[in-house]
C-alpha cells in the first residue's frame, strides 16, 4: 500500500506521515529531504542557483543512506530547497528515486508537495495537509526557536508565505491536491486530532 502525504510548509504532513508509517509496519521518506540536501549542497559551495547544471548533478549524486534530517531541518535550507525544488532538471534527478522507494514490495509511505499527483498517481491512499500560513509560521517558529534560531515570527511567516507562492506557482510538479485526494485543514486541530484524522482515510482507502 502507498501512502502519499502532501501540503504546504509546517502544516504537519511529516508527523502524520511518520505516524502512519509506524502504525502500518512501512518504510517512510521525507521527500523534502531531498530537495533540502540539494539546497544545503549549494549554499555550502556557494553554487549559484540559475546554475541548473551543477544543482542537477548534485541532485544525481545525492545518496539516501547519507541524509542527515537534523542539520538539513536548519531554516535557511528551507528557502534554498524551494528554490532548486523549482527546476525541472532536479526534480528529473530525484524522480526515479523516490519512484522506487514508493513501489517497493509492501509500499511504503512518502511525504512531499507532489506525491500524490507526480511520484505515486496510484497510491490508494492520498492526504493533502493544509492550515492557514498563520498557523504554520507559529508551529515552525516554535519548531526553530526550539532549535536555537534566533527568528521572529514575522520573519517565519514572511519566509511561508514565499515559500506557498513559489511551491504553488512553478510549472514544475506545483503544490497542489490531487483530485483525488483527501483534504486535512488542521488549522484548529492538535497533532493528536490530525494523525486521527488522517488514520480514518487510511482505514477507508487502503486496499484489503
Ligand atoms: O516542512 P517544509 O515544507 O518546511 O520543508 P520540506 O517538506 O522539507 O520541503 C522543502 C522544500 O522542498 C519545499 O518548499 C518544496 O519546494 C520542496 N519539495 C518539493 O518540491 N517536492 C517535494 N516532494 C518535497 C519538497
Amino acid at each position: 500500500m502507498i501512502i502519499a502525504i502532501d501540503g504546504p510548509a509546517a502544516s504537519g504532513k511529516g508527523t502524520i506521515a511518520r505516524r502512519l508509517a509506524a502504525h502500518y509496519g512501512l518504510p517512510h521518506l521525507d521527500t523534502g529531504l531531498l530537495y533540502r540536501a540539494v539546497g544545503a549542497g549549494a549554499l555550502e559551495k556557494a553554487v549559484d542557483f540559475e546554475d541548473v547544471d551543477t544543482l542537477a548533478a548534485l541532485a544525481g549524486a545525492l545518496d539516501l543512506s547519507a541524509l542527515d534530517p537534523e542539520s538539513l531541518r536548519a531554516g535557511p535550507i528551507g528557502e534554498a530547497a524551494s528554490r532548486v525544488a523549482a527546476i525541472p532538471e532536479v526534480r528529473a534527478k530525484l524522480l526515479m528515486l523516490q519512484q522506487e522507494f514508493a513501489h517497493q514490495p509492501g509500499g511504503a509511505v512518502l511525504d512531499g508537495r507532489d506525491i500524490g499527483t507526480v511520484i505515486a498517481p496510484d497510491a490508494p491512499v492520498k492526504i493533502f495537509v493544509t492550515a492557514t500560513p498563520e498557523a504554520r509560521a507559529a508551529r515552525r517558529h516554535k519548531e526553530l526557536v526550539g532549535r536555537g534560531e534566533d527568528v521572529t515570527p514575522e520573519s517565519v511567516l514572511d519566509d511561508i508565505r514565499k515559500r506557498d507562492q513559489r511551491d504553488s506557482s512553478r510549472s514544475s510538479a506545483p503544490l497542489i491536491a490531487a483530485a483525488d485526494a483527501e483534504i486535512i485543514d488542521n488549522t484548529a486541530l492538535d497533532v493528536a486530532a490530525s494523525v486521527a484524522a488522517a488514520l480514518a482515510i487510511a482505514e477507508r482507502r487502503r486496499p484489503r
